[in-house]
């Protein structure tokens, strides 16, 4: 199977390693905006997996094989051979529907569209691709080579076929897949963001400093992190999109973003991405 991946953030670099590991795929191309984001995501992704080598977690073996099938350019024609397209570039709508509507140009009808979208409309996508039923949210958690949970987003007119062989596939990869109807922010981020969403609220309210507050959830409810830690790696401008997603979609208040949170984006501290966010690395 040929993998094409579009983007060249955290997420589409963790997910482009996850899929050159895998003996499932045989080719890998990941598309960036540019030659030189294209090459540093690469770059990044035969690193770690040569990290992972030194491990002794793959053979040197599998490390080559995994480096040799991986691909890289800034053109988007070379999706034409791909069985599968996984979209994760920057979250945001209109970006996602230009490219979308872009890549009509160059796809066949058998081609399988997924997007990594962590809470937008599968089924919006899907209205400007030539094959609504071929189109699925296929989205993962960061760090993607760690994290094994995958929810396989079923837009309006999504094939049942197209989710099982999605299923079958992300098992593959090792990963663990659910299937989720479409709703705003899915199953985790609906949970999840709206979480640490409570955590700035408390920071701002003084209740608890960043430490505690983080503490208190790594030691009373055995999180691996604490929300504000995770809110730095998932990047306070996605969590931001998702609270407006959840809040704009449903108009439920609960969802409103903490002005702390829109603050903390305008001051661009998104977290890991710009090394300052609620700590600084
Ligand atoms: N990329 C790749 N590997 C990473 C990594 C990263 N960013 N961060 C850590 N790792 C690896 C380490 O190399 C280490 O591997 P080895 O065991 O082979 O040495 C392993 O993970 C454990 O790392 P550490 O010992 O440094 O730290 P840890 O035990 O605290 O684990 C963690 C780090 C895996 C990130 C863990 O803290 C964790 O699970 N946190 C929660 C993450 C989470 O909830 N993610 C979901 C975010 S929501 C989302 O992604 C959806 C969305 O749409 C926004």
């Amino acid at each position: 199977m040929e993998v094409s991946i579009i983007g060249s953030g955290t997420m589409a670099t963790g997910i482009t390693q996850v899929l050159c590991i895998s003996n499932e795929v045989s080719k890998v191309n990941l598309i960036a905006r540019t030659e030189e984001k294209a090459l540093a995501s690469k770059n990044t992704c035969a690193k770690n997996i040569s990290r992972l080598a030194r491990k002794g977690k793959i053979s040197e073996e599998q490390a080559s094989f995994a480096l040799e099938k991986l691909y890289c350019c800034s053109e988007l024609a070379t999706v034409v051979n791909s069985d599968l397209i996984i979209e994760a570039i920057v979250e945001d709508f209109t970006a996602k529907m230009v490219l979308f509507a872009k890549l009509a140009e160059f796809i066949n009808e058998s081609v399988i569209i997924a997007s990594n979208t962590s809470s937008l409309s599968i089924t919006a996508f899907a209205s400007v691709l030539p094959n609504p039923k071929n189109v699925v949210g296929l989205h993962f958690f960061n760090p993607a080579p760690i994290m094994e949970l995958v929810e396989i987003i079923v837009g309006h007119e999504t094939a049942f076929a197209i989710v099982e062989q999605l299923q079958t596939l992300t098992k593959n990869l090792g990963k663990v897949p659910v299937v989720v109807q479409e709703a705003p922010g899915f199953v985790v981020n609906r949970m999840l963001i709206p979480m640490i969403n409570e955590a700035v609220s408390i920071l701002a309210e003084g209740v608890a400093n960043a430490e505690d507050i983080d503490k208190a959830m790594k030691f009373g409810a055995h999180h691996p992190m604490g929300p504000l830690a995770l809110a730095d790696l998932i990047g306070n401008d996605v969590n931001l999109s998702i609270m407006e997603t959840l809040y704009n979609e449903t108009g439920d208040p609960k969802y409103r973003a903490h002005p702390l949170l829109r603050k903390m984006v305008r001051a661009n501290h998104l977290g890991r991405k710009t090394k300052k966010g609620f700590f600084e690395y």
